[in-house]
């Protein structure tokens, strides 16, 4: 759990950076309907409640450093027992001052009238423009009838500044309680793994190995990071595969990306075993070729190392593997020079991991990549997919897809596998699989 006092740091950071004459404006997410009469599940944004550990929707939290009567403000709903019986409790403007330290709070009604006054004081407005456009055009509507009155004495903010480049870079570097969430949701989510590769055997749907995923989440109170990708033979090669309706076969490979989240910090995992519990020579051979690769990127991560190194060292790996299984032809250097690799692994070795699993954060200074600071967390992730019916493959290697992604925070001395309870050896995950089948 992140504390109260947690969040009146970060919002003193964020307030440092914004500086008098500064107002920084988070709008809330927005509830969105599913189809007639049905919402999605409410899930907040992670920007608003990084500042305000506040869950509830229709809130605008507003930093206005300096401000006499309160530097922040948090507009919410009103109390309302008609509603609440309906919806649930509501914090209110009362326990929004009481409890979620805001300096001064109103009902989100009065937006329109006390917003503007607050706006009208500052040179400056720091807000996120494009992720909500609904809220965008709210704001602009507020600034410009500032501007339009004009008369003489009147004041209206002259520039908009992004907030998401000071508040993300902060949000890039984890506390120590931040981190125990993380750790949270990434044990339960080795759970998860560990009791879906015990439970799995032939003639199961991809649907029945996702309800252990949701049964694990669900027991622990925590809900998917994102959607389940359960993908067993060919299916294991398209990556964002979601149907997860597949019969899996004897012979097949399943390749298992399922997350969780815990107090909105989120794990992103990925496993890839054989259904009956034992891999096929080709299977073995593509598992120890990611294998590899992941290890040479787990070794590529430390303070002062850029952000690329371990794709960089994951891509030398997966062309050498790959090489001497026939599968790539030519020179190491010719390979990486013309991206045939590419064909096999398409995407990154890993991205920033934290409230979101595409985690915020720049992977570039300028035109530098970034260098790696303790704190930081991300995942390792490389894969090789080789879908039915690739040109140029030999039929043997074709359906079989590969990925194994880990979640890796970096540490003063090197790296802390955050998930390394879960099985990666191939002996450890056959001796594992089918177990409580
Ligand atoms: N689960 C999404 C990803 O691995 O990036
Ligand atoms: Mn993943
Ligand atoms: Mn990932």
């Amino acid at each position: 759990m992140v504390n109260a006092s947690e969040f009146t740091r970060r919002r003193r950071q964020l307030m440092r950076m914004i500086g008098r004459g500064g107002v920084g404006i988070l709008p809330a997410a927005p509830a969105k309907l599913r189809n007639r009469d049905v919402e999605y599940p409410y899930r907040q944004d992670s920007d608003f409640y990084y500042v305000t550990g506040f869950h509830e929707p229709e809130s605008i939290a507003v930093l206005a450093p300096g401000r006499p009567q309160g530097e922040y403000v948090l507009f919410c709903r009103d109390r309302d027992p008609q509603r609440e019986a309906w919806d649930g409790t509501r914090a209110g403007p009362e326990r929004a001052v009481a409890e979620f330290g805001a300096s001064d709070a109103f009902p989100i009604s009065d937006v329109d009238d006390i917003l503007p006054g607050i706006l009208e004081q500052a040179e400056r407005v720091y807000y996120t423009m494009g992720a909500n456009p609904e809220f965008d055009t709210r704001l602009i509507g507020w600034v410009t009838a500032l501007r339009n009155r004009g008369s003489p004495g009147t004041h209206a903010p002259d520039a908009f500044i992004g907030l998401e480049h000071m508040l993300h870079d902060q949000r890039l570097y984890k506390s120590r309680a931040e981190l125990g969430c993380l750790r949270r949701s990434v044990a339960v989510a080795v759970g998860a793994h560990r009791r879906a590769m015990a439970r799995c055997r032939p003639g199961l749907y991809e649907y029945e190995i996702e309800a252990e995923f949701l049964h694990e989440f669900r027991r622990n109170g925590l809900h998917p990071s994102y959607l389940p990708i359960v993908g067993s033979g060919p299916n294991a090669c398209v990556l964002h595969y979601s149907a997860n309706n597949r019969r899996m076969q004897d012979g097949d490979l399943l390749l298992v990306d399922a997350g969780c989240e815990s107090d909105c910090y989120a794990s992103d995992i990925t496993r890839t075993w054989p259904v009956s519990g034992r891999f096929t020579p080709e299977q073995r051979a593509i598992y120890e070729v990611v294998l590899e690769a992941q290890g040479a990127a787990l070794r590529a991560i430390a303070p002062g190392n850029h952000w690329n190194e371990p794709h960089d060292a994951a891509v030398g790996a997966i062309i050498r593997g790959l090489r001497r299984l026939g599968i790539l032809e030519g020179t190491p250097a010719a390979i990486a020079r013309n991206g045939d690799y590419r064909r096999f692994f398409m995407h990154r070795t890993g991205h920033w991991l934290g409230m979101d699993v595409h985690d915020v954060g720049d992977y570039k200074v300028g035109d530098q990549w970034r260098l790696l600071e303790p704190g930081m967390v991300m995942t390792v992730e490389p894969g090789i997919y080789i879908p039915p019916g690739t040109r140029g493959v030999a039929r043997r290697w074709q359906g079989i897809g590969v990925r194994i992604e880990d979640d890796v925070l970096v540490t003063r001395g090197g790296i802390e596998v955050l998930s390394r309870n879960l099985p990666r050896e191939p002996e450890e995950i056959e001796a594992l699989v089918g177990t409580a089948a």
